[in-house]
């Protein structure tokens, strides 16, 4: 039998230290908060597509949409609103060919959306770009190829470059690279300064993994892509070499970085954050998102609470800039409490 007598706690095992005590309320506990999330830090996604009438709901990623040039500037203006850093577009062209050149066309869905955003906005945002080719090539890959298959690194060099300068002239504040092609952060860079853009920042997309959980996005623009992109973005395994992509996208001249995903790569993100000293940005992807926005709608897990500890864990691994498909509701929660 069991002696399921319950002892009264003796006097030496009394803690003499008790974490717990700034616990005790939420004034208490809003007052030793060592992660503040603000709306100031976060970046919201958005695509702008060519063709539609009327926004289209992305059915992996409800709540987001593709937008028209007039949507989208509606949208610019309620982030503006809710005070939030600023939007990062993506175009989403009808035409797409072997090496994605409606990217630097002027007229091209994703520069006219460029300028439709800084025409509503000006420079109440930071408006930033994507720049890259997966949208736009009729294969889905982030480059040219070559004739067995392969994509090019060297041949996608300068049209990432026309693309980022087009981008520029466009109104962009900010272009960000997300090919994970090597050397294309200098590229860039000189290609924006010879067409005398010194002033546009670039957002290089440093550690990108091959990843999973971009799977919604693939549905957001359209893409094309049959297969992997394991021979140019990042192995999920590599840990170290995060760093590396990193600090030679800095030595090339980037004046922030991006961890992506974020959620699953907070190490990376954490490593990254104590070793440079630029603003170090993180991507919440569309699959972290899907994941949740799914759960919730099922009544598995409280929405609102979810999203907001998994802003604070990217911001606490050491995320100066978070884009977040949530970046203007939870820009909204934050005005009252996180
Ligand atoms: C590439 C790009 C991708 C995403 C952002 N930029 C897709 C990819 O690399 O396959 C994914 C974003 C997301 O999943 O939310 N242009």
């Amino acid at each position: 039998m069991t002696d399921t007598t319950i002892k009264p706690l003796p006097e030496i095992l009394r803690p003499l230290v008790r974490p717990r005590r700034l616990r005790t309320t939420p004034a208490m506990r809003r007052m030793v908060a060592e992660t503040r999330v603000s709306p100031a830090q976060l970046m919201l996604p958005a695509f702008v597509a060519e063709g539609l009438t009327e926004p289209r709901e992305i059915s992996a990623m409800p709540g987001q949409y593709q937008h028209t040039l007039d949507s989208i500037k509606k949208l610019a203006e309620q982030a503006a609103e809710a005070g939030i850093a600023g939007i990062d577009l993506f175009g989403v062209p009808t035409e797409k060919d072997e090496i994605g050149s409606q990217a630097w066309n002027p007229e091209g869905i994703l520069n006219k959306g460029i300028a439709a955003v800084r025409d509503a906005v000006g420079d109440d945002l930071v408006i930033c770009t994507d720049t890259c080719l997966d949208e736009f090539t009729s294969h889905g890959h982030c480059g040219a190829l070559t004739e067995d298959g392969r994509v090019d690194n060297d041949a996608t060099l300068p049209l990432y470059a026309a693309m980022a300068v087009s981008q520029a002239r466009a109104g962009a504040h900010v272009v960000s690279p997300s090919g994970m092609m090597d050397g294309q952060i200098a590229v860039i860079r000189e290609a924006l300064d010879d067409a005398g853009f010194t002033d546009v920042a670039i957002l290089a997309y440093s550690a990108k993994y091959a990843s999973a959980f971009f799977g919604p996005f693939r549905e957001a623009v359209d893409c094309s892509l049959k297969g992997d992109r394991k021979a140019y973005q990042q192995d999920p395994a590599n840990r170290i070499e995060g760093m590396r992509e990193t600090l030679l996208d800095v030595a090339e001249g980037a004046d922030m970085v991006m961890v992506k995903p974020a959620s699953h790569y907070l190490d990376v993100l954490s490593d990254v954050a104590a070793e440079v000293t630029i603003p170090v940005a993180a991507y919440q992807v569309s699959g972290e998102y899907a994941m949740l926005e799914s759960a919730a709608a099922k009544g598995w897990i409280d929405r609102r609470r979810c999203i907001s500890e998994s802003l604070t864990s990217i911001v606490r691994a050491g995320a100066d800039i978070v884009l977040t498909y949530w970046a203007i509701e939870a820009a909204g929660w934050l005005r009252e409490e996180f």
